[in-house]
């Protein structure tokens, strides 16, 4: 079998045979394929896809790529939960804490940044000294002392996805269906979650820009998350708009703890809420989600999210000072203020152009490997149904330099549609495919 043949029959829109992509996988994970047919299989499979069968041998492939992690030995059910990739989506650092507050444990393995869309371990790691490489002992340890742990893949868990999540970063091969429900499932598969939540986006921040392509997306998931015996519900989520108001690594740190001291209301706490009740209503710790969401809340309230979080800091390595003193952080050299250059009710953005100042400000890689600034990013100060007047404030801008600050607020301006009259909001939460 030959790589080249393979690429070809691909590209030409042929399915390929089981056996083609075993071959495909191995050649990922033992380093035998070079970056660039590994990309030009990537770039194939975006624009010719895979059907359902492809799909799901590519996902079973890369989840065997490596060992299956053995988390029996923590008591209880353990929940997950995984976004399909947004703008100012913080709330695995907002729902984990709070989860695994009220008892339920949470072992979550992170991504990074992917595309325009951030990444959990990126913004962990914009904390001094917090440790995302744990090994498996230490994930058991840590989850039977705290109920939570939160950490990158182990080296062993599906290495093909790892080769492949870095590659498709930088090679414009993300929003692809086969790829990301390859992506997301062969790490569940792998990883020890009795049962998982799948946030997937959608709209114009989202790699599924419409609901019934985030249906198909969610749909595949669920089958093959059940297929392997995990419980699994799907949350079709709005990304017509950033999620939260800040954009770039610590700067959605200080807005996830600013959410778990009752400060922030709105869109992320809301999704963040649902999205943790379903975790609880998947290890029948509550039986409806408006439950949950209420003992979540509560858990906000009464402090117990926000000490779980300093748990997790102390556990890991992290500075639990910054929890008090944001300027701890990383914090960008320039910071410049977008002003609004039109009057009128703020009806539309483009939220991927909003990912993409964010890219443009260092807080995202352009290629792989690439260091970030994680002081760098956005503060938007305007949401979808506002009223803008000529010089109001739209957004701030952290960089390392006047040039990339200016390039990214171009970005922000071009991402707006302003209108005379006010349009209509569009939905949070658009369905639920629930257990
Ligand atoms: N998260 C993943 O782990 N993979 C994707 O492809 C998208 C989001």
């Amino acid at each position: 079998m030959n790589i080249v043949d393979i690429i070809i029959k691909k590209r030409d829109g042929n399915k390929l045979t089981n056996e083609e992509i075993q071959f495909f996988v191995k050649g990922v994970t033992d380093g035998s394929l070079a970056d660039y047919q590994i990309s030009a299989f990537l770039m194939a499979v975006f624009f010719q896809k895979m059907d359902v069968e492809e799909t799901a041998c590519l996902t079973m492939e890369m989840a065997k790529s490596g060992g299956m992690v053995d988390f029996t030995d923590i008591a209880g059910f353990k929940a997950d939960k995984h976004s399909t990739g947004g703008v100012a989506d913080t709330t695995t650092l907002i729902l984990a804490p709070l989860v695994a507050s009220v008892g339920v444990p949470v072992v979550k393995m992170s991504g990074r940044g992917l595309g325009f869309s951030g990444g959990t371990l990126d913004k962990l790691e914009s904390i001094p000294n917090f440790d995302i490489s744990v090994s498996e002992e230490q994930a058991i340890a840590y989850a039977q002392k705290t109920n939570i742990v939160i950490m990158g893949q182990t080296a062993d868990l599906a290495p093909a996805d790892q080769k492949l999540y870095a590659l498709r970063d930088v090679t414009g091969t993300v929003d692809s269906i086969p790829l990301i429900a390859a992506s997301i499932m062969s790490k569940k598969i792998a990883a020890g979650a009795d049962g998982i939540v799948l946030d997937v986006k959608c709209g114009s921040g989202a790699f599924m820009q419409t609901l019934e392509q985030a249906e198909l997306l969610a749909g595949i998931m669920a089958d093959m998350g059940r297929h392997v015996g995990r419980k699994v519900t799907a949350v079709i989520s709005g990304m017509d708009q950033p999620l939260g108001m800040y954009i770039g690594n610590s700067l959605e740190v200080i807005e996830a703890i600013e959410v778990l001291k009752g400060n922030v209301q709105g869109d992320l706490l809301e999704v963040s809420l649902v999205l943790g009740a379903h975790m609880l209503l998947l290890a029948e710790h509550v039986s409806t989600v408006e439950e949950g969401k209420a003992l979540l809340l509560g858990q906000i309230q009464n402090g117990e999210g926000l000490a779980k979080f300093k748990e997790l800091l102390l556990q890991q390595g992290g500075d639990v000072n910054v929890i008090d003193d944001y300027s701890l952080l990383p914090a960008s050299k320039c910071k410049k203020e977008i002003l609004v250059e039109q009057s009128g009710y703020l009806n539309e953005m483009n939220t991927a152009l909003i990912g993409r100042a964010s890219l443009e400000t260092g807080a995202g890689r352009a290629f792989k490997g690439q260091e970030l600034d994680f002081g760098a990013g956005i503060i938007l100060k305007k949401r979808l149904g506002d009223y803008l007047e000529i010089g109001d404030i739209l957004a701030e801008i952290y960089a390392e330099t006047e040039k990339m600050c200016a390039s990214a607020g171009q970005y922000i301006l071009d991402a707006i549609t302003v209108d005379d009259t006010k349009g209509e909001l569009p939905p949070l939460i658009l369905k639920i495919l629930s257990e």
